[in-house]
């Protein structure tokens, strides 16, 4: 009797024992975790050159981090994901600052203002399997538009430097700063619409060149002396017909078109390599640069999208984005409304 009892004694503390050493090694695991947590958030800072103002930003930014990170890492898990993300340079910012401060399309919401409501390409049938205008020279380096909402400005250059190599034979990198200064039809860096910055370029009779008047990630004051020295020129501009992947197609094997797109769900923002295939909307906040389109090896079809997030996002600057898919729109909703100039 006395041997069982202590026999029974004995397995309870054992059980007990085990039990405080599971916990013990849980809460250990955990606070590993952070630590190791609070380690990545020092590394990420040292790469991405960020400095935080006081103890309590750091603190904000770090929860912010860890979130993203999260998030990042159960998408990535394996699991025949037709894309990967990566913790790159918004992995401390809210999903309200990156919107407010990396993105800036501005819809008309329905009333395109065309100067014309021609589109050229209309009965062309014959277009190749796949294109890239980077092969052809028509796509300057990947720009940054940094922190200010002028997507719109980048892109619009992208298109009327695409044409204007098209036409010209000259690969010319052109001023988004002009834009954001002198353009008052669209907003700097609180948003703009592509269409109207077409129309100011065609107004102006141009655009200088970047080197003339770089970029300065803020708005200024606009230079008439510089945006008078015009570089190159576009005559106008014409809309694709929205949502239509096929009318699309044929402007894209044409030349290099400016999209508007939903572009500040999580996976876009943090999209690292592969084929792009949502999630996303449609709601229209960002703007960027149709260059070119294929079909990969298992046989998803893509555009090629040059971004103006910088070299270290995406596959060096660019994504490629499903193309032809079930909704008309488009995916995130980049064939509602395209548009290029014309030269
Ligand atoms: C990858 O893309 C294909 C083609 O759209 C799709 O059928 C498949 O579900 C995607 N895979 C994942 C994991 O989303
Ligand atoms: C397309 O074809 C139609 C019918 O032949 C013609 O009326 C129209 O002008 C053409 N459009 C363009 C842009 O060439």
């Amino acid at each position: 009797m006395a041997l069982k009892l202590q026999c029974c004694f004995f397995c309870i503390c054992l059980v007990i024992f085990l039990s405080l050493g599971f916990w013990a090694s849980q809460i250990e695991a955990r606070v590993l975790a952070e630590m190791s947590m609070v380690d990545r958030h020092e590394q990420w800072m040292a790469q991405y050159g960020r400095v935080y103002k006081d103890a309590a930003e750091k603190e904000k930014r770090f929860l912010i981090f860890k979130n993203n990170v999260e998030r990042i890492e159960l998408f990535n898990r394996p699991g025949g994901n037709n894309y990967t993300l990566s913790i790159n340079l918004f992995a401390d910012l809210s999903d309200e600052e990156f919107k407010a401060t990396r993105t800036g399309y501005r819809s008309l919401t329905g009333q395109r203002p065309s100067l014309n409501t021609e589109f050229r390409y209309n009965n062309v049938t014959d277009v190749p399997t796949s294109m890239d205008w980077r092969e052809k020279g028509a796509v300057t380096p990947i720009k940054d538009q940094g922190s200010c909402g002028c997507c719109w400005a980048f892109t619009a250059v992208a298109a009327m430097e695409g044409i204007t190599q098209l036409k010209t034979g000259n690969l010319i990198s052109l001023s988004e700063q002009e834009l954001v200064d002198c353009d008052n039809t669209n907003k700097g860096c609180n948003g703009g619409n592509i269409d109207k910055a077409f129309q100011f370029i065609v107004q102006n009779r141009g655009l200088t060149t970047e080197s003339n008047y770089p970029y300065e990630e803020v708005d200024g004051t606009c230079s008439e002396e510089k945006a008078a020295e015009h570089a190159a020129m576009i005559t106008g501009y014409e809309d694709v017909p929205s949502s239509n992947e096929q009318e699309l197609l044929t402007a894209v094997a044409n030349q290099p078109v400016s999209v508007a797109i939903d572009g500040s769900g999580h996976p876009f923002k943090y999209y690292s390599s592969g084929i792009f295939t949502g999630e996303c909307g449609t709601n229209l906040d960002h703007a960027v640069t149709l260059i070119g389109y294929g079909v990969n090896e298992k046989g998803i079809k893509y555009w090629l999208v040059k971004n103006s997030w910088g070299t270290s996002w995406g596959e060096n600057g660019y994504m490629r984005i499903q193309r032809d898919v079930a909704a008309k729109e488009g995916l995130c909703g980049l064939a509602m409304e395209p548009s290029y100039p014309t030269a």
